[in-house]
Parts: structure tokens; sequence; C-alpha cells
């Protein structure tokens, strides 16, 4: 994707000739839908990479939660644990598996879960936890995994915006009892729409696995005899040969990805108007998927203008999550009863984030933080 007309979008993603060579492959030979070696291919290269023993490559993140919630088997009406801020793919799968999603809201400097107030959220009734790292943060784990193991609850850990991060030296995406992962293509790896489920229990493995195609049934001869209601959630070997190349790379992607993230921290960081995501805690180091700030002070509410303003400057920005507890579908549905989520609400109405694709050159965060500065100052 080339920029044009001298606009800094919010992503281009990296795609080299290595990766090209891949795809053209699958043409060449014809192995263009899910069958063809490299769908296997990436799924253990891919789980490796997460000290996972297991991988099931998706369609994309969304399939993969629907997937791994539906995985679990959970009683109708048992409650699941999810963040208020985030994507709604995560209330969805809840939702569509007629499970309860409870929300958590955020903490206001890490824009992750509160973890004292999931616990004290849980019930008898909680059954599973999905645990959301944000923009290249993650969540505080040590806490939540262990209260969620000494009561039985199941966790899914969405990795999907921290593919290569480390929590505490140990690689984010590895923890819980299933954990996902998205690849569209403004991810850290892209395979234009995709995404990946990872476990260590084959049980969960061999059902993720069915899920994904329809449940077929393993008879040769009775195969279109299915054994559950699944989907054609598959990815196809055009998408994973993009993926083993891209995957190639994942090192180099996150260094840059951290020097991006941390240009812009050093030079906003003494802005009194605007509130960053913490770059370092004591747990780990932020790998900025995205480069977010939030509105503060004399600012609040100003957030559409500013965006605007930016955009006449040519500097793309996107909105931050909209709150679950806020959200029409669900008013409509009454899934969440009357209750506030102040922290997720606050930096939803004032959050945005700036360029941050890996085709981002220095001298273009520069120019964004020298305009974005003169407006917010
Ligand atoms: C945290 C998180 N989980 C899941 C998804 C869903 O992934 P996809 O867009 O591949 O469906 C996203 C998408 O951006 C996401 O940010």
């Amino acid at each position: 994707m080339k920029k044009l007309n001298g606009i800094i979008p919010v992503n281009i993603p990296k795609i080299s000739s290595y990766e090209k060579k891949l795809v053209n492959e699958c043409l060449r030979t014809n192995w263009i839908s899910s069958e063809g070696k490299f769908v296997n291919l990436f799924e253990k290269n891919f789980s490796s990479f997460n000290k996972r023993k297991f991988g099931i490559a998706v369609s994309s993140g969304t399939a993969a939660l629907e997937i791994a919630v539906k995985s679990l088997n959970l009683k109708k009406n048992s409650e699941v644990l999810i963040p208020s801020f985030s994507i709604i793919s995560t209330a969805n799968a809840v939702v569509k598996n007629n499970l309860k999603p409870v929300l958590i809201d955020c903490d206001l400097y890490t824009w992750n879960i509160n973890v004292d107030e999931a616990i004290k959220k849980i019930t008898k009734k909680t059954k599973a936890i999905i645990i959301t790292h944000i923009y290249g943060l993650p969540v505080d784990l040590d806490k939540i995994l262990r209260i969620a193991k000494k009561k039985n609850i199941k966790i899914i850990e969405d990795a999907a915006e921290v593919i290569g991060l480390k929590y505490k030296n140990k690689i984010c995406g590895s923890f819980g009892d299933l954990s996902i992962f998205s690849f569209y293509a403004n991810k850290h790896i892209t395979t234009g729409e995709g995404g990946m489920i990872c476990t260590n229990d084959k049980k969960l493995f061999k059902k993720c696995k069915s899920l994904r195609n329809l449940s077929f049934s393993n008879s040769v001869y009775n195969r279109f005899n299915h054994d559950d209601i699944g989907w054609n959630y598959r990815m196809t070997n055009l998408q994973a040969a993009l993926g083993c190349g891209q995957l190639k790379n994942i090192n180099w992607i996150v260094r840059r990805k951290r020097e991006i993230g941390l240009r812009y921290y050093n030079k906003l960081k003494n802005c009194k108007n605007l509130i960053l995501q913490k770059n370092i805690t004591p747990y780990s180091k932020n790998i900025y998927w995205v480069f977010g700030v939030v509105l503060k002070n004399n600012l609040l509410s100003k957030r559409d203008k500013i965006m605007k303003t930016l955009s006449k400057n040519k500097i793309g920005t996107r909105p931050f999550f909209y709150p679950m507890n806020k959200q029409k579908i669900f008013k409509r549905m009454k899934v969440f009863k009357k209750i506030n989520m102040p922290i997720s609400e606050y930096i939803s109405r004032n959050g945005f984030y700036l360029p941050s694709g890996l085709g981002l050159k220095n001298i273009e965060i520069d120019r964004v933080v020298k305009i974005l500065l003169k407006i917010v100052s």
C-alpha cells in the first residue's frame, strides 16, 4: 500500500518480497483453499512461538473468540467476566453462546481491566474470564490467574493486540486455558484477515478444530453427518503463507513497534493535557500495538474536533473502543443492567490513537507530535 498525497495513515502493513513469493507459490500450485501445507506450518510455527502445544488457524480474531468460548461447553447463563473497554467481538462471543457477560471497568493508566474489580465480581456462577491485553500492555496476570485456578474458572487470554509481548519474561498468549490472536492488517503480523486459537489442552484443541470446520464427522463415509453446530471459520492456504512469512520478522516487528511507541512517549510524556498508557510496569514493557492518547483538563469532549484538525493536517487517527455498557445493540437486547463503567466511558470519549504502523518513519512521528502538541498545548 502506497501513502497517498502525503497523508500519514494510522497503519500501513509491511509485506516483503519473501511473503509475496510464498503467496505466489500457493497460486502457482493451485493450493488456494484451506487445504495446503502452509496452514499446518503456520499453526505449528505460531503456536511454538507462543510456547503452546497446539494452534488452530481461523478466519479472524472474532471467529477465534466465538470458537474458544463455545469449546468450553459452559452451561446456559453461566457468567463470563469480560472487559468493558475492548472490541465488541468479546461480548458477542459470550452472548452468541447463550452466556451472561459481566463487565469489568479498566484502569485509567493501563487501560486494561481493573484486576481487583474483576476478583470482586466473581460469583458462584462465574465460569470463565476473558482477559484482554489492551494496545500493547498486558493485564497484571498473577493474582487473577491464581484465583481463577483455585475456583476452577476457565481463562481465555485475548492476545490479539500483543503478539510478541512478554509478561514477566513469559510470552503473552501462553497463559490460560486458551489464547486467541488476530491477524487483521493492522496487527503485529497480518494475514489480511485471520486469527488463531492456541492451547496446551488436547481436548480443547480437538473441539476448536472441529468447530472451525462445521464439525464434520470424522468418519470418511459419513462425513456430512455433523457432530455439533460449528462454523466455516477456516483460514486459507494463501493467508497462512502470508502469515508464515510475516512470523519470520516478528522480533524486528516487536522491536520497531516499541521504538515507535517510545519515540511518541518521550516527546509527549510532559504534556499536561494528555494521559498516556504506562510505558513500563513492574511486570512488562509496553510494545505499543497502537499509540493512544487521552485528553484531560480543558480539552475534555473536544476529541472529535482535534481528530478533525489532525485529519486536515493529513494525519490519520482512530477513536478508542466504545464501552460495552453503552452499545446500542446491547441496550436494545437488555444485556446489561443500567451500570456505569466510569473509566472506560471516560477514555472512550476522550481517547484516540495516532499513526502507529510499521511503515511509519521517525520524521513522520516527529511531525505528528509537533502538530498534536500545537493543538493540545
Ligand atoms: C483485543 C481484540 N480482540 C479481538 C479482535 C478481533 O479480531 P478480528 O478483527 O481479527 O476479528 C480485535 C480486533 O481488533 C481486538 O483488538
